[in-house]
């Protein structure tokens, strides 16, 4: 019996060694996962969110509606196709549903008060729309479905920086329902159009186009919807180029210059 006992004694004493080897590697083990985690860390921070790494443009988006262009944007550079980091978000209307989109993806998200016209910004709250865009260093700023026109000095301050996407091939149906527009003008084409913002509306220097065929047993509404997809396309496309540098602006004409 005292036998048995010495030698239970002595596999629990190894056990305990062995117990005691275990806690060491679990320590080292703890020890390089928090290295790693700092790591990771650091490769996020460097890499701002993008899969490919490098230097990125903050966009800023001003919207006024659903946000569908928005998402778009969003998923496009969660998924690593478009090299952007969103800056922030600013709507003119309080309950736009692109608000909520962008604060459930992190986004920090804006309401101005835009003032009491009901086209454009008042003066001095377009001041706190470039107040904000600047204290969120946007280096470029995209209009989806912002039912508002810019005035002059929010165009100086950002000039060449500031794109739109309209749902009508321009200059064909510019200004407000461009889908009704050419549903009922009956046209067999119509699409989607990325340009740079001017002075006027819907004016400006064309970046890309897409077009939708227009097919005799549309609704109106559906057509739409088939737009709408081509603008999401389209519009992170064209960031992308803005990014990359490759949008060269000669008058009112826009060259796509060829990547690196
Ligand atoms: C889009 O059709 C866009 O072309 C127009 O307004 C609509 C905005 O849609 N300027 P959403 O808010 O992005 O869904």
């Amino acid at each position: 019996m005292a036998d048995v006992c010495e030698r239970m004694a002595d596999v629990c004493e190894r056990m305990a060694d062995v117990c005691e080897r275990m806690a060491d590697v679990c320590e080292w083990m703890a020890d390089v996962c928090e290295r790693m985690a700092d790591v990771c860390e650091w490769m996020a921070e460097t890499t701002q969110g993008n899969a490919k790494g490098g230097y990125m443009i903050a966009i800023g988006i001003l919207v006024s509606g659903q946000g569908s262009n928005l998402q778009a944007i969003i998923d496009n550079i969660k998924s690593g196709k478009l090299d952007a980091k969103l800056g922030c978000v600013i709507s003119d209307k309080p309950d736009a549903f692109a608000l909520k989109r962008a604060k459930e993806s992190g986004v920090p998200a804006y309401y101005i008060n835009p003032g009491s016209h009901k086209t454009y910004l008042e003066t001095k709250r377009e001041l706190e729309y470039v107040k904000c865009l600047q204290e969120h260093k946007v280096e470029l700023i995209c209009l989806a479905g912002f039912m508002r026109i810019l005035h002059s000095d929010f165009l100086r301050t950002f000039k060449d920086r500031i794109i739109n996407i309209h749902p009508a091939l321009l200059p064909s149906f510019p200004g407000l329902h461009a889908q009704r527009q050419a549903f009922e003008y009956g046209v067999k084409t119509t699409g989607a159009t990325v340009h740079f913002i001017d002075e006027g509306v819907d004016t400006g220097p064309i970046i890309i186009q897409r077009t939708v065929e227009v097919e005799d047993a549309d609704t109106e509404e559906e057509l739409a919807q088939r737009i709408l997809k081509v603008e999401h396309q389209i519009y992170s496309e064209a960031i992308q180029l803005f990014a990359e540098g490759r949008l060269k602006k000669i008058g009112r004409k826009v060259k796509i210059t060829t990547s690196d």
